[in-house]
């Protein structure tokens, strides 16, 4: 008989995270160690920078882990650790550490796919709380991915299909690159989350693309937002904003540590306006997606997670549309929508389970996919 309790590593892009979870739902511990404030100096995650990051990193955070859940090595049933998809150099990190510690160790070695963590970080705190039917559809949405997926259970193991996907950039990156043509620091997300609710949309209206790859009895479900980031770009041109925009970049970078209050003052109407249009309508297209999918798939679940799950306009247009639809949306709270290594154990558990283990030979799948297309 097992303990259930299953040690998870994350190093994928620019958090070192490791997580100590029993039977795939419970937290013992949780420990991230994010290196956004360096990255930030650079504008965005530096690859090199990363992994040097990780290597630092890694030794400290797994044994923080391990002590904030009060058990030893000894006591694991499993070690998992994030094969892909990621930055190769970071990726590399968390497997060599998790493979030589399994193998010190005895115990089994499970890989696990980052976009099946982010689903996971949704499912193992959702389950109790609501009723979950099958198929269900999960949106990733990060700044590295977006991505619609329709997944069921086959005898207890997930399995995946991937029925839409961003075509260029993915949300969060523009998100974070309309914010920067704003003047805003990096991470610029959360600063357009939290701005848009000063400005009126319907003033700067934006229109995103409606891709789709597929058929007509086979459609696909896909996203576009490298023209709403053109058109950000065009319409402060078109406005003579841009000097302003120059403006706020100097003085948020000449603060350490900058309230809401004082960024407001820094924003006249007409750029709370495109911030409040760009979120708008990239919500919009995210719900729309999502729903439609879930309609052709008879779904009557949606999970949605990765860091862009944070936005608070993406929750509230979500729950609208889906209590008026009768679907059940669920999110994963703040500390697990960014990355982290307990949805990594998380969703390792099924795999324990069912013996389904990865060997010496595993190693770094930068661009790993999660089901079929
Ligand atoms: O999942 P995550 O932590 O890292 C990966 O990309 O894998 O996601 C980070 C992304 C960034 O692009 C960030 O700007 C975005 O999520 N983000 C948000 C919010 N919080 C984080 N975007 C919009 N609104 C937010 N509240
Ligand atoms: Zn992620």
């Amino acid at each position: 008989m097992g303990t259930g309790l299953i040690l998870g590593i994350e190093s994928s892009c620019d958090e070192t995270a490791a997580a100590v979870v029993r039977s795939g739902r419970e937290v013992l511990s949780n420990v991230v160690s994010s290196q956004i404030a360096m990255h930030a100096l650079y504008g965005g995650v530096v690859p090199e920078l990363a992994s040097r990051e990780h290597l630092r990193n890694i030794v400290p955070v797994v044994r923080e882990a391990m002590a904030q859940a009060g058990f030893g090595y000894a006591d694991l049933d499993a070690v998992a650790v994030t094969a892909g998809p990621g930055l190769a150099g970071a990726l590399l990190v968390g497997i060599s550490f998790a493979k030589a510690l399994s193998f010190g160790l005895g115990k089994p070695l499970i890989a696990v796919n980052h976009l099946e963590g982010h689903i996971h970080a949704v499912l193992m705190q959702a389950a109790s709380s609501m009723p979950q039917t099958e198929p269900l559809v999960a949106l990733v949405v990060s700044g590295g991915h977006t991505h619609l997926y329709v997944a069921h259970q086959v005898e207890g193991l997930w399995q995946y299909r991937n029925i839409g996907r961003t075509v260029d950039d993915a949300a969060g990156e523009a998100y974070d690159k309309a914010a920067k043509m704003l003047g805003l620091p990096y991470p610029g997300g959360p600063w357009m989350d939290r701005l848009a609710a000063f400005g009126e949309a319907a003033a700067v209206p934006f229109r995103l693309s409606e891709i789709n790859r597929g058929t007509q009895q086979e459609p696909t479900f896909d996203f576009s937002f490298s023209g709403i980031k053109t058109a950000v770009l065009r319409h402060m041109q078109l406005h003579n904003m841009q000097a302003a925009a120059e403006e706020r970049r100097r003085a948020f970078s000449s603060f350490a540590v900058l309230t809401l209050d004082d960024a407001l003052t820094l924003f006249e109407p007409s750029a709370l306006n495109v911030i409040a249009g760009f979120q708008a309508a990239v919500v919009q297209n995210l719900v729309a997606r999502t729903l439609a999918a879930a309609r052709h798939v008879s779904a009557e679940t949606i999970v949605v997670s990765g860091g862009v799950a944070a936005n608070s306009a993406l929750r509230n247009a979500f729950l609208a549309a889906a209590s008026e639809k009768g679907i059940a949306v669920s999110f994963p709270s703040p500390a697990l929508s960014t990355d982290n290594a307990a949805m990594i154990a998380a969703a390792a558990w099924s795999r324990f389970a069912h013996g389904d283990f990865a060997n010496e030979t595993l190693n770094a799948a930068p661009q790993l996919r999660l089901g079929q297309a």
